[in-house]
């Protein structure tokens, strides 16, 4: 009997605070795979590819959609709202594209319930939350039961016995209600409405959900190449991150396997996203942000009702070529937020930006085991030459109370301490967004990407100038 050769796995994550763009890499990486995987998280993702004339903003669905033959694994490790899941199928079966038969759920994903988005509106602001109601979800998954009512619900009970379970979400409802006073907030529902609207979600998707809880091992065991694709970001790790400036899942490499439903045996490398020019949305610590605190404190301005006060609509009113050269950070720092177009894709609440923090970035790498690095966004670089100071920094130094560290701090109050120490590369004025040969990108790019190796001790596999899958340059051609 021949017995088939197994295959492996590997594993993308983002290095810094999300959106580095890890679904353009995992949709540069997917042709070598058969299945793309994702283990973490749920639509509070934002996942942008751009290929074949199609541009797709993906939140549940694995990046990979766009090659008809790959199959798209969501793990137990995920959360999943079926209300949006059946609003994202539909935009991308409106492309033609097929998702029966290799769209995957796992049996054992967590259902995000009704009253979870109500207590993430209540309570998620002081974190800066996406509020699609993850940190609640994640919350009833390690409560699993309140008094007799089961909390942690997944996509398979409810597939398996929907009366019962549809009736807990429910009671699930009611007890929320009033532990969290939805009535004294305004935000009560008829959740009898909620329910027939969710089941009618629920059975529009249910044809994706797989109750073999050995599928993914099963395929990769027959011979399937594996790509995990990972959703936030390293810093924003429930553990790890900036505590509690950061989303309720794991992020790390590791948890590619406990959330993805495979044994680690099958791991091969690990593969980092990191962004020339770095964004944060949410609260929290940010070393190297432009404009600092003033920058936080504008970019997460709510009004009265929880609205952002500054968006991408009312920041079209401005100038970057005025302001890039300002000597304020924080207006340098704005003019980057344009032309890098870094506003929240839901909500269009304006990202904090940052230069390139390569302490930070070597920490991730050294916690993750990251093999091979993809720097994205590497054309934005061509306006530092523009900038009052015309080159490009980056941040090679951590001082702590006096003392250089080489790690992010384990306490988020002492990482607000920290005093970053600045190198400079020369600025370069060629737009590289049509670069097809690593060698035809600027020398002084090049000496930067050099710069990321011996820094953090890591090879950079490849680069990305533009959005397009056909604006990624590997390094291995130069
Ligand atoms: P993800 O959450 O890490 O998958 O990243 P997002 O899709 O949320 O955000 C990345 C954004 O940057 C998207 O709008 C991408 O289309 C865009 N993008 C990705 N790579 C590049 C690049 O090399 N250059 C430019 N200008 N934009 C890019
Ligand atoms: P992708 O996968 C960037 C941030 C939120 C907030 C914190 C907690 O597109 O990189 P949550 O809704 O998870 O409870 O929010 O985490 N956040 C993200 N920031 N990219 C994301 O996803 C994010 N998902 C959550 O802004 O600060
Ligand atoms: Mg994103």
């Amino acid at each position: 009997m021949n017995t088939p050769t197994p295959g492996y796995a590997d594993v993308v994550i983002g290095t810094q605070y999300g959106d580095e763009g890890k679904a353009r890499v995992i949709d540069d990486m997917a042709a070598a795979y058969d299945i793309i995987a994702r283990f973490n998280g749920g639509s509070n993702a934002g996942h942008t590819v751009e290929a074949q004339g199609i541009r797709l903003a993906l939140r549940q669905v694995p990046s990979a959609v766009l090659y008809p033959d790959k199959i798209l694994y969501v793990g137990s490790g995920c959360v999943i709202d079926v209300e949006q899941l059946k609003e994202e199928t539909d935009t991308i079966k409106g492309h033609g594209i097929i998702l029966s038969g290799r769209l995957k759920f796992s049996s054992q994903a967590g259902l995000v319930q009704p009253h979870h988005k109500i207590i993430d509106a209540i309570i998620g602001g002081t974190i800066g939350t996406t509020k699609n109601g993850i940190g609640p979800a994640y919350a009833d998954r390690a409560i699993r039961m309140h008094e007799n009512q089961i909390t942690n619900i997944r996509l398979g009970d409810v597939l398996d016995a929907p009366e019962k379970f549809l009736e807990a979400i429910k009671q699930n409802y009611y007890q929320a209600a009033a532990q969290y006073r939805f009535a004294d907030h305004g935000l009560e529902i008829d959740i009898d409405a909620k329910i027939k609207a969710l089941k009618t979600s629920f059975d529009e998707v249910k044809e994706y959900i797989e109750m073999d809880t050995l599928f993914l091992q099963k395929r990769c065991e027959a011979g399937a190449k594996i790509l995990f694709e990972g959703a936030q970001s390293f810093m924003l790790d429930v553990n790890k991150g900036s505590v509690p400036y950061v989303t309720s899942s794991p992020t790390n490499a590791a948890a590619a396997y406990s959330g993805g439903d495979l044994p680690p045996k099958y791991h091969r490398k690990t593969i980092g996203v990191a962004k020339a020019v770095m964004s944060r949305v949410g609260y929290g610590p940010f070393t190297s942000e432009m404009g600092g605190t003033e920058s936080e404190q504008y970019c997460m301005k709510i009004d009265a009702a929880g609205v952002p006060v500054y968006n991408r609509d009312n920041e079209k009113t401005l100038d970057p070529a005025a302001l890039i050269g300002s000597d304020f950070a924080f207006e340098m720092g704005q003019a980057f937020r344009i032309y890098s177009r870094e506003y929240g894709t839901v909500t269009g609440r304006p990202r904090r930006v940052g230069h390139l923090d390569l302490v930070q970035l070597g920490y991730a790498i050294a916690v993750n085991g990251i093999d091979e690095i993809v720097l994205t966004k590497c054309d934005l670089l061509l306006h530092y030459v523009d900038t009052a100071g015309g080159d490009i920094p980056l941040v090679t130094k951590y001082m702590l109370d006096g003392k250089e560290i080489d790690y992010v701090p384990g306490a988020t109050n002492a990482y607000g301490r920290v005093e970053p120490g600045y190198e400079t590369v020369s600025g370069f004025s060629q737009d590289v967004g049509e670069v097809k040969e690593f060698s035809n990108l600027p020398e002084t790019l090049q000496s930067l990407i050099g710069l990321i190796e011996q820094k953090t001790n890591c090879a950079v596999r490849g680069v990305s100038v533009g959005p397009n899958r056909s604006q990624y340059i590997p390094k291995e051609n130069a």
